[in-house]
């Protein structure tokens, strides 16, 4: 096991040789920064979700998500991630959790939010005061980032909604309520490593082999509805099921030590899964408790998280040594 002085004397030293990597590492520091000690080409796909603009007040000199504009914020995270596409192999994934905001003054909602475990990490920013911005306008946070992102050289390859089964109830009477967030897939190359997900077809195939999209008629027969019979010989069935869809249906996820939301463990499952096989190194620049880490390590790869904070490595520690779905906790950090 190694301490975080010899970790921290590996980074001054050097750059690290993922091949030596323990199975879980632990950085503390500016994601940029520290993602500079990391060998280019060495990690297989990063999932994460940086703390979203305006939202938290994560009390650390570097942190990102204050700044004063969503266009500074974007810059700032462009930057973080350009470092992430040095350091992916050239058939890597990054798989970005991302949620959007609304331009209010936080300052006004002051007594109502913020309680609980949460007093005090809520940032009182007024949002509306950003060039370009109305209160109450909807940013567009995710796209404003991914479109920065294709530009930077990126390749925006999906838009998954995850769909909330348990949103967070809001009080407006003028809009709905928000209830997604988005998970963008971005490729270093065009082309990458991706396994395929299969997911159960819900009915059974027609006569055709194709899906049936129709009903079952009075007299037992499948009507194969519109886009079958244009198609003739439907295209979209495929033996063990159908691609997995971009929208995925998870619950929002408590961890009562964090201060800030976790991501559902099952969200960066399916990324993982898809994004890498085992062994291979994944990668959370914005780490927190580490859901992403857990993830990776049940799914037997090895894992590298950064945070500013370094309480919050101790509380992910502390959740992977306790969780018995991690096999063999001996050799971290
Ligand atoms: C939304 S939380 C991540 C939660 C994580 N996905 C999980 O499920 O546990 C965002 C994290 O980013 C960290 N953070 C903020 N600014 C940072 C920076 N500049 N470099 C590295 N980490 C930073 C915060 O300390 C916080 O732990």
């Amino acid at each position: 096991m190694k301490t975080t002085l010899e970790l921290k004397k590996r980074i001054i030293i050097g750059k690290y040789n993922m091949g030596k990597l323990d199975k879980a590492t632990f950085l503390e520091g500016h994601a940029k920064n520290q993602l500079q000690n990391l060998e280019e080409g060495s990690v297989q796909t990063c999932v994460t979700s940086p703390p979203y603009w305006g939202l938290r007040d994560y009390s650390e000199e570097d942190q990102i998500g204050l700044e004063p504009t969503p266009e500074k914020y974007v810059a700032n995270l462009v930057e973080v991630f350009s470092e992430v596409k040095r350091v992916l192999r050239e058939d890597g994934t990054f798989w970005l959790n991302i949620g959007d905001s609304y331009a209010t003054d936080g300052r006004k909602r002051r007594s109502h939010m913020g309680k609980g475990k949460n007093k005090g990490y809520s940032a009182w920013m007024d949002k509306s005061q950003a060039p370009g911005l109305k209160e109450k306008d909807l940013i567009g946070v995710p796209w404003r980032l991914a479109f920065a992102l294709q530009k930077d050289g990126w390749y925006v390859r999906n838009h998954i909604i995850w769909k909330k089964t348990n949103p967070m109830p809001e009080s407006v009477k003028d809009r709905f309520t928000t209830s997604h967030e988005s998970i963008f897939l971005l490729s270093k190359n065009n082309q990458y490593k991706f396994n395929q997900i299969k997911e159960p077809h819900k009915t059974a195939p027609n006569y055709e082999g194709g899906e049936t999209r129709g009903h079952t008629t009075k007299d037992g027969k499948k009507w194969a509805g519109q886009q079958d019979q244009r198609h003739g010989s439907n295209i979209n069935y495929s033996e063990g099921g159908k691609n997995k869809r971009d929208v995925w249906e998870m619950s929002v996820a408590s961890f009562q030590e964090a201060h800030f939301a976790v991501f559902p463990e099952q969200l960066p499952k399916n990324c993982i899964k898809a994004g890498s096989d085992e062994g291979d190194v994944v990668l959370d620049p914005f780490s927190g408790a580490a859901t992403t880490g857990v993830a990776a390590l049940k799914l037997g790869r090895k894992y590298v998280g950064v945070d500013l904070n370094s309480d919050y490595h101790d509380i992910a520690k502390k959740r992977i040594r306790e969780n018995d779905e991690v096999p063999a906790n001996h050799d971290f950090w």
